[in-house]
């Protein structure tokens, strides 16, 4: 158990009895203040130390898809960066990637606090919070403050020694040793990540395929690499919603503004029709109202950004096999499971401290553990019915190594976690990789991808080998 778990955890969750929203949004502030592009020295300092004890590296947990190297298979969930004020920080905590949102094309506030409760006795949390965000333009300022425009930075990375001082420095030049590169990346596997984001901004708009992760890409319409900002050192995905504004039936007009405004910051983008907490917005799951939606971004993605959906736990098998067929029809890259449930059964929280009124009848989402087996069940479920042609981020509940390689082994190529690092702490990720290192050991494995989807297709073996 480390400090944060016995001193800090029990010290913010119960001794100051916290609100859990403030806790957030001061903990953002300070990430924010981290990530600054032109850090103090105090802020220099305390990402180079962060990064020294976060961060763990190892070609092993490696992989590519979609054309994008992914350092390693761990990224931070949507929800907890929602407008991007920290979007190169993630890395410092040992993420291999980031996923900034929710975000809808309206600025909004939400839903009235109190909307977002710890349920400590059953390692989860309950949120209603209900995408408030600045909205999609905001996002794109924000990073654009962040990152710099594309056009400046695609010149400062194809001539290296134009770099800025700042750039020089995240990419540990000078000074050499692990811990003053703060993307938890090498610099051989930063340069390598660099390498392919400049090559994929030089070649916009060809048709240089990478290795098509699934035959769901058509051959007439290869996918390209996605081109993205170059100086952003790890993947960032986009996760977008539906304003609470807009009617259900003017969805795609809305999500398609959102990409518009964003589409060159994503490496990958997310169509969140999942959450509980706007209304209707699960309905959009249904299969005549989620194609036009696709249809509509996938004809604004010229580009060909991997896209991909982002479902519910609580969906059925039908439901869920429908979202499938058009996953395959529109060509997504994937989807994501899961959000958060609405279910509430086996939770041991009977009364909502803040409230006083029962958990059974808060409304809201449930993540963390009460929603782990579920999301591992509908990745196992995906899998299957795409014969593992159709790559999934896993997330749901993932605390530890174990959490992560039941959902890789099930068949996700990588794994999300949001509520598990609020529970485990910064050092989550690092734990989580150093356990996955062990696992691919005990089962003889050569690398994370050779893990994805083993326990599906190889159940007898995998169960020998204790995965
Ligand atoms: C406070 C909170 C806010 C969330 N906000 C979003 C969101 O804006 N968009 C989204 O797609 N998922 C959101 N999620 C869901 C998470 O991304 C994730 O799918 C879910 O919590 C299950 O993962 P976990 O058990 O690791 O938290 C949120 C979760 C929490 C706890």
């Amino acid at each position: 158990m480390d400090l944060y778990q016995s001193l800090l955890r029990p010290i913010l969750f119960s001794a100051l009895k916290t609100d859990p929203e403030w806790l957030h949004s001061q903990s953002l502030s300070i990430l924010s203040w981290l990530d600054s592009p032109q850090p103090d020295w105090v802020a220099h300092w305390m990402r180079s130390r962060l990064h020294h004890a976060c961060t763990l590296t190892d070609s092993r947990l490696h992989q590519t898809l979609w054309g994008i190297p992914f350092a390693n298979p761990i990224g931070l969930a949507a929800g907890f960066d929602k407008d991007g004020v920290a979007s190169g920080i993630w890395a410092t905590f040992g993420f291999g990637f980031a996923e900034l949102g929710t975000i809808t094309y309206h600025a909004q506030p939400g839903n009235p606090s109190p909307r977002l409760f710890r349920l400590p006795l059953d390692h989860a949390v309950l949120n209603r919070m209900g995408f408030n965000n600045r909205g999609a333009a905001s996002m794109a300022e924000t990073l654009e403050r962040r990152w710099g425009s594309r056009r400046q930075a695609s010149q400062s990375v194809s001539g290296s020694t134009e770099a800025s001082p700042n750039v020089r420095r995240e990419a540990g030049e000078g000074k050499g040793g692990r811990e003053e590169i703060p993307f938890g990346l090498t610099q051989a596997s930063q340069s390598d990540i660099r390498r392919a984001l400049s090559r994929a901004v030089s070649r916009r708009g060809e048709q240089n395929s990478p290795t098509p992760q699934s035959p769901m890409y058509s051959s007439t319409h290869p996918p390209t690499y996605p081109s993205t900002h170059p100086l952003i050192p790890y993947p960032l995905g986009i996760n977008l919603g539906k304003s609470k504004v807009t009617p259900l039936e003017s969805a795609e007009e809305d999500y398609v503004n959102s990409f518009r405004l964003l589409k060159e910051w994503g490496n990958y983008f997310v169509v969140n029709v999942s959450s509980p907490n706007t209304p209707g917005l699960r309905s959009l799951q249904d299969k005549a109202q989620l194609e036009p939606i696709l249809q509509a971004l996938q004809q604004e993605n010229t580009d060909r950004k991997p896209l991909l959906v982002k479902i519910a736990p609580d969906l059925e098998w039908d439901a869920i096999a429908d979202v499938i067929a058009l996953a395959q029809t529109y060509q997504l890259a994937g989807i994501i499971a899961t959000n958060t449930t609405i279910r509430r059964d086996g939770l041991k929280t009977s009364v909502i401290e803040r409230t006083g009124k029962l958990a059974m009848e808060e409304a809201g989402g449930i993540s963390g553990a009460p929603v782990r087996a579920r999301s591992t069940e509908v990745i196992r479920f995906i899998y299957k019915e795409t014969q593992g042609q159709l790559p999934i981020i896993g997330v749901g509940g993932v605390f530890t190594a174990e959490d992560a390689w039941e959902k890789i082994t099930a068949g996700a190529s990588l794994v999300q976690a949001y509520t598990g690092w609020i529970y485990q702490g910064p050092m989550m990720v690092r734990q989580v990789l150093e356990g996955l290192l062990q696992k691919l050991d005990q089962t003889g494995l050569k690398s994370i991808q050779d893990a994805i989807g083993t326990e599906v297709a190889n159940p007898q073996s995998c169960s020998e080998n204790n995965c």
